[in-house]
């Protein structure tokens, strides 16, 4: 069974895509991750980001493995090396939406996406899970929130970082807003709820309540 989860940063897409997975024993692959880890590789290589055939031999060169770990945590490895807190660093998170909407970036990573699901029960987690990589998917959702919750969410998230505690909340927004216009109105795969998904605005929920309301969608 493949469970396809998308929707705009700070819905809690990896929150929930993750619990679930854990608690019905699929294959968690958080699809962002992927691109972000593509961003690290092409800063670290120092790419220039509007040359776009580079960063797309570099798409078709890339190893990632994604390792649920038994936390509930999820262990991200780039040609081997772990580089899960790296790929969450606010340089990456500035640049990735860019990198994302490269046509033939889209083109290698979903491929490598539908791989990596091949004959396995997976959650999928990201924007375009349900409406491209998998539209066949059994189960769908579309996670939102309003902007002001969302931005509240991923400041939250920040502030425990203990080497990112100084983001401020005006910063978060300015990246959230930018990344949503991208993410939104790029030509390849935009964000945007597949017909058949089921529309879930977790504003005013608990993790537990939107658990439970997935979990009655997907065993009902
Ligand atoms: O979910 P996230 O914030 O880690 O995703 C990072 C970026 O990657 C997001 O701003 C857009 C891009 N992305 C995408 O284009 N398609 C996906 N399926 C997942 C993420």
């Amino acid at each position: 069974m493949i469970i396809a989860i998308d929707g705009p940063a700070g819905a809690g897409k990896s929150t929930i895509a993750r619990m679930i997975a854990k608690k019905m024993r699929f294959t968690y692959i958080d699809t962002g991750a992927m691109y972000r880890a593509l961003t690290l590789k092409v800063l670290d290589a120092g790419i220039d980001p509007k040359k776009t055939s580079r960063i797309i031999r570099a798409a078709r060169d890339i190893d990632i493995e994604l390792v649920s770990l038994n936390s509930g945590g999820l262990k991200v490895l780039l040609d081997g090396k772990n580089v899960s807190r790296a790929i969450r660093h606010p340089r990456i998170t500035k640049m990735v939406s860019d990198i994302a909407k490269i046509k033939g970036v889209r083109t290698v990573m979903v491929e490598l996406q539908r791989r990596l699901a091949r004959g396995k029960n997976c959650v999928l987690e990201g924007r375009d899970t349900g409406t491209v990589v998998f539209p066949k998917a059994e189960k769908k959702f579309f996670l939102d929130a309003d902007f002001a919750e969302r931005v509240k969410r991923r400041h939250k998230e920040f502030r425990e970082k203990p080497d990112m505690t100084q983001v401020k909340a005006d910063d978060v927004a300015a990246d959230l807003r930018n990344r949503d216009t991208i993410d939104s109105t790029r030509k390849v795969a935009p964000l945007k709820r597949a017909e058949d998904a089921i529309y879930v605005d977790t504003t005013h929920m608990t993790i537990v309540r939107v658990i439970n309301e997935l979990l009655r969608h997907i065993n009902g």
